[in-house]
């Protein structure tokens, strides 16, 4: 009689076994195969020793305030339920009846007491426990209150400064050791905000494009390509008028004019790569408005409202940070001085979603808000003049990357440069070097390799 497979038994039909040494071979120290971003295996690979192990952001507390709130996600392969418990802890649940296996929940977010499967009626509390089964007496012994017949949960959950991350592997390094140095982009965000908190606000932009995951994350601490890929948005704000004294446009063509600053400029910012495939800019625009505050009654206002909880020193010290975007790898991607967050979920080898969330900043002026939901509009809404660009080079990056005359991928720029800097930090000699990709790919080949 064969062996019963236990629960969450790796298995696969014919998926062709990778070796530690076929991975590593993909990566080269200044080169990569088109494989890894094109290869279904390596996929299912990344799905289950990287997705599957590293800590991902799922959202902010902000987004299940009370008890019953809920929102759903996936992680990896699986979908996942994040809800508030009555305890007043934040659980996260695979989205998968323990019945016969159809997702629990499907709306995005919400209330409830309950959740109620669809299909025959299994019914489950927000930590997940199996509460009711209809027709419980036909099952041998008596499904209902069977603790091995709940929700499974995700293993790990913690949250960093109101961020709520979570892990499908039992054990491993955590959060505080995972983020590292990335903890301060974090607390870049959030000290911003003179109540000392932010939240989630003005809903979500989400959209997909069809290239693999590392494109965007690629993309987001690489200086050299604004200057060609938004070409048109730096024309187009060149030639507009002055802006709205509101601010509301300002904000907009502020962006589209630094996309074209000059080479210098970008050779001149700063790009630091940390452990776990982390990385971020610094040294970038800053917005004026906020650090001078002189120009504009509602940037005075909110600069005061913060100076009143942490005094005109830090606050000036707060204000006067300019980290553009920090990637926290492999999940999201982050801007502090603009509020914007986006979550990147692998759904294929070739198709990516991006969930870009804008947050609001407690005890700020609400004028404050809506200059985010302008940036948001500019950067990373559906319409934006901006993004759209980035998606079609991803997937004309993707398109490239199918044809087999070439196997492979450059990453060359600032190779041999970098230099050790502070807080376990690597910095690019100049900010276009492409440091961070080869650090998101000494991070991806360490998961891959990393057998169970
Ligand atoms: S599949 Fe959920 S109750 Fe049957
Ligand atoms: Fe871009």
């Amino acid at each position: 009689m064969p062996k019963p497979l236990g629960n969450n038994t790796a298995w696969s039909f014919d998926m062709p076994t990778l070796s530690a040494d076929d991975i590593a071979r993909l990566v080269e120290p200044d080169r990569v195969h088109r494989a890894v971003y094109t290869d279904p295996h390596v996929f299912e690979l990344e799905m289950e020793r990287l997705f599957g192990r590293a800590w991902l952001l799922l959202g902010h507390e902000s987004q299940v305030p009370n008890p019953g709130d809920f929102f759903t996600t996936r992680m990896a392969r699986e979908p996942v339920i994040v809800a508030r418990h009555t305890d007043g802890s934040a659980r996260a649940l695979i989205n998968r009846c323990a019945h016969r296996g159809t997702t629990v929940c499907d709306a995005p977010s919400g209330t409830t007491r309950q959740f109620v499967c669809p299909y025959h009626g299994w019914t489950y509390g927000t930590d997940g426990a199996l509460a009711v089964v209809p027709f419980a007496e036909g099952y041998d012994p008596p499904a209902a209150g069977r603790r091995d017949l709940g929700l499974a949960r995700v293993p790990r959950v913690d949250a960093y400064r109101g961020f709520i991350f979570a892990s499908l592997a039992a054990d491993g390094p955590s959060l505080l050791e995972f983020l590292g140095h990335l903890r301060t982009s974090f607390d870049d965000l959030v000290d911003r905000a003179p109540s000392g908190q932010v939240e989630v606000a003005g809903g979500v932009f989400k959209h997909t494009y069809r290239g693999n995951w590392k494109l965007v994350l690629e993309n987001h601490n690489d200086a050299v390509h604004p200057a060609f890929v938004h070409a048109s948005s730096i024309w187009a704000a060149r030639e507009s008028s002055k802006p709205e004294s509101d601010g509301y446009a300002e904000i907009a063509v502020r962006q589209m004019l630094q996309n074209g600053a000059p080479p210098e400029l970008w050779e001149s910012t700063g790009l630091w790569a940390a452990p776990s495939g982390h990385s971020f800019m610094g040294d970038y625009h800053t917005d004026s408005r906020l650090v001078t505050a002189l120009d504009h009654p509602v940037f005075r206002e909110y600069r005061t409202a913060l100076e009143r909880r942490v005094g005109a020193e830090a606050a000036a010290r707060i204000l006067g940070v300019s980290r553009w975007n920090s990637i926290v790898y492999p999940s999201c991607s982050f801007m502090s001085q603009f509020r914007q967050l986006r979550i990147v979920q692998p759904l294929a080898v070739d198709r990516t979603l991006v969930s870009a969330y804008s947050f609001r900043l407690g005890g700020a002026p609400e004028q404050m808000f809506r200059d985010t939901v302008a940036f948001a509009n500019v950067v990373n809404g559906t319409g934006s003049p901006v993004l759209t660009d980035d998606l079609e080079v991803y997937e004309r990056a993707q398109h490239g990357l199918t044809t087999a005359r070439s196997d492979w991928v450059y990453l060359g720029r600032g190779h041999g440069s970098d230099l050790p800097d502070e807080h376990r930090t690597w910095r690019g000699k100049t900010g276009t070097s492409e440091i961070h990709i080869r650090n998101q790919l000494a991070a991806w080949v360490r998961y891959l390799t990393d057998e169970p």
